[in-house]
């Protein structure tokens, strides 16, 4: 649990995608430790369950499901489920996404389309399939895009237009939404999850030393800011996308 002592979810319910792992599974813990009833879903359903089964034993309110976010159908069965549940849906974090690289004249269309799939299509399938609901409750949406959607990287345009393009949508829905729910999205730098396990601890503290706070991110500095944005602390915030990144993109360092 969080140990926050903070209990902005009571009462609340939230949806939370790619939540098996890494920065999803922390803000499955920090919104169920703030009192949320969370579904934990994945394309893992496996992992899933163990998330889930790990808040019920530290005493949360989970229940969880499989999700595979680039499925039309599996979301209408996912917000089903939530709405069977508990009635409601407050909070939905829209986090699956990894990153496929290839610099653009080597990248085929596969790829291109596999990526946009993955971290932007999803997106748009997740809000329509939970505008309803959303709206009923005056709820929030918090999306995990990245510090590619802001700076550039060599070797990733696929995964920089598809975070990028997040951005748009979150001051887009922020606008046709307006008072009725909320959007905004987290810019994560360098987190230490699944997605650096083959990284060379060389490269790891490279990338530690080029960052002003002088180390990598946890998921939980992620699950964070999510749940500030998700909670109604951030009541008067929507159509924002924060670099949660510990100084990497406004440092000159190499
Ligand atoms: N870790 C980082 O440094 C970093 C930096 C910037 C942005 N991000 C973003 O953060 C998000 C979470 O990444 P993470 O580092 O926690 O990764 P992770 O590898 O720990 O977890 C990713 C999860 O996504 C799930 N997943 C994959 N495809 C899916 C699908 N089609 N439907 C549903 N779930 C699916 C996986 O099963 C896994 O549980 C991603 O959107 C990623 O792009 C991560």
């Amino acid at each position: 649990m969080s140990g926050s002592g903070l209990t902005r979810f009571t009462g609340r319910t939230a949806l939370l995608t790619a939540a098996a792992s890494g920065i999803g599974e922390a803000t499955a813990h920090r919104l169920a430790a703030e009192g949320a009833s969370v579904l934990v879903t994945d394309v893992d359903a496996e992992g899933a369950r163990r998330v889930a089964e790990e808040i019920g034993a530290q005493g949360g309110r989970a229940r969880h499901r499989a999700l595979d976010v680039t499925s039309v159908g599996a979301w209408t069965e996912a917000v089903e489920t939530v709405t069977s549940w508990t009635r409601r849906l407050d909070v939905l974090h829209l986090n699956a996404g990894r990153n496929l690289p290839g610099a653009a004249h080597e990248l085929d269309d596969a790829s291109w389309h596999d990526q946009l799939r993955l971290c932007l299509d999803s997106v748009f399938y997740g809000v329509r399939a939970t505008v309803p609901h959303l709206r009923a409750a005056r709820g929030a949406v918090v999306i995990t895009s990245s510090i590619h959607a802001a700076i550039g990287f060599k070797g990733f345009p696929a995964y920089a237009a598809a975070k990028g393009g997040i951005g748009a949508l979150v001051r887009q829905f922020a606008v046709e939404y307006g008072g009725e729910i909320r959007f905004n999205s987290v810019l994560p730098g360098s987190v230490v999850t699944a997605l650096w396990a083959r990284t060379p601890q060389g490269y790891r503290d490279r990338t530690a030393a080029r960052t002003p706070v002088g180390r990598l991110g946890t998921p939980e500095d992620i699950a964070a800011a999510v749940a500030f944005f998700a909670s109604d602390d951030a009541s008067f915030i929507t159509g924002q996308n924060l670099l949660v990144d510990g100084g990497r993109s406004i440092s000159s360092q190499e």
